[in-house]
């Protein structure tokens, strides 16, 4: 009777012991499996493929990453206290370019908190402004055009348009008081005329070095643009560049961008109201190679938003044509 009652307690705390055993290794917790670091299992580590990658665990998984409570509060950079709270009607997705969900023009730095007759008046204003105009292989402009009121530039030797010649003076003037006086204007305005004899003097290079004349053309127009293409034609445009680079060289080269002058303009153009134009990553929108010098005068208010926005003019362009037309159907206009 006694041995058989120690052996039947024997066999219950067997039993206890094997249960506590499968719980604790199944690690069951509030109904979920969870590894670790007790984190949900998703059961992604059951695929085949994941368990097989080597070095997959050693990839930060989402929870490291910090959150967005840990950001600086941008709420209190100077551009943002003057705008108007729009978070009732945004429509981005959090990257500051309007999202294609409509009504792009609300959550537009430049007219965010405006009606959609005032957004259309707005950009529908510059985008029918000397200003604005697009200018590439696809939108050229004819011999006939020529930009009004131009001017020189203090100290410059080419002639650009006054209110671009002006910010040009201002940027220039504010680039020596930090120190920066070797930054040189080496193109501004160019007429039809001479923007024809750079482009066929290049394909002339190319057709001596054996290339056929519509070989010479493409290869010429990707740092010439051919007649009617460039942006020089407007008077908005400006070759600048360190006068060290062009003695080093003898022209305007992409080194260029490695110089402290350099990163003074990429930082501060935008303030004077230019958008440095021809972008590394850019050259299959732009239609042309890199040229760190070739800087685009579109006003501060668009410059500092297509900067911002990390835009080509090409993209920027087409967003404001966007938003204007859906601002206008919405204002019944
Ligand atoms: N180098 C630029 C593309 C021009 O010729 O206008
Ligand atoms: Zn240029």
């Amino acid at each position: 009777m006694k041995r058989k009652q120690l052996t039947a307690i024997l066999c219950v705390i067997i039993l206890i012991i094997a249960a506590v055993t499968v719980v604790s290794a199944t690690n069951i917790i509030g109904g979920k499996k969870t590894d670790e670091n007790g984190k949900p299992d998703t059961g992604e580590n059951d695929t085949p493929n994941e368990s097989d990658t080597p070095n997959e665990n050693d990839t930060p998984n989402e929870s490291d990453t910090p959150d967005e409570s840990n950001k600086p509060d941008t709420n209190n950079t100077p551009d943002e206290n003057d705008k108007p709270d729009t978070n009732e009607n945004d429509t981005s997705d959090g990257s500051g370019k309007p999202n294609d969900g409509g009504s792009g023009y609300k959550s537009f730095s430049l007219t965010s908190g405006m009606s959609a007759a005032q957004a259309y008046e707005y950009l529908d204003s510059f985008l029918s402004s000397k200003y604005s105009i697009l200018i590439n292989k696809q939108h050229k402009v004819g011999s006939d055009y020529a930009p009004d009121n131009l001017t020189v530039p203090a100290g410059c030797d080419y002639q650009m348009e006054q209110t671009a010649a002006k910010a040009l003076t201002n940027m220039l003037a504010a680039a020596r008081a930090d120190g920066y006086s070797d930054l040189i204007l080496y193109s501004g305005y160019r007429t039809y005329a001479s923007q024809k004899n750079k482009f066929e003097t290049r394909t002339q290079r190319y057709l001596n070095e054996g290339y056929s004349q519509a070989q010479a053309e493409e290869k010429a127009g990707e740092y010439i643009a051919p007649p009617g293409s460039s942006e020089h034609h407007t008077g908005l445009a400006a070759d600048v560049c360190s006068s060290k680079i062009v003695s080093k060289f003898g022209y305007l080269d992409d080194s260029f961008d490695s110089t402290d002058e350099y990163k003074w303009l990429k930082e501060h153009c935008a303030e004077y109201g230019f958008i440095m134009r021809y972008r590394k990553d850019a050259e299959d929108i732009t239609g042309f190679l890199y040229e760190p010098w070739h800087y685009r005068y579109i006003g501060v208010d668009h410059a500092k938003a297509c900067t911002e926005l990390s835009l080509t003019y090409e993209e920027y362009y087409e967003m404001l044509e966007k938003m204007r037309d859906e601002a206008k159907a919405e204002a019944g206009l």
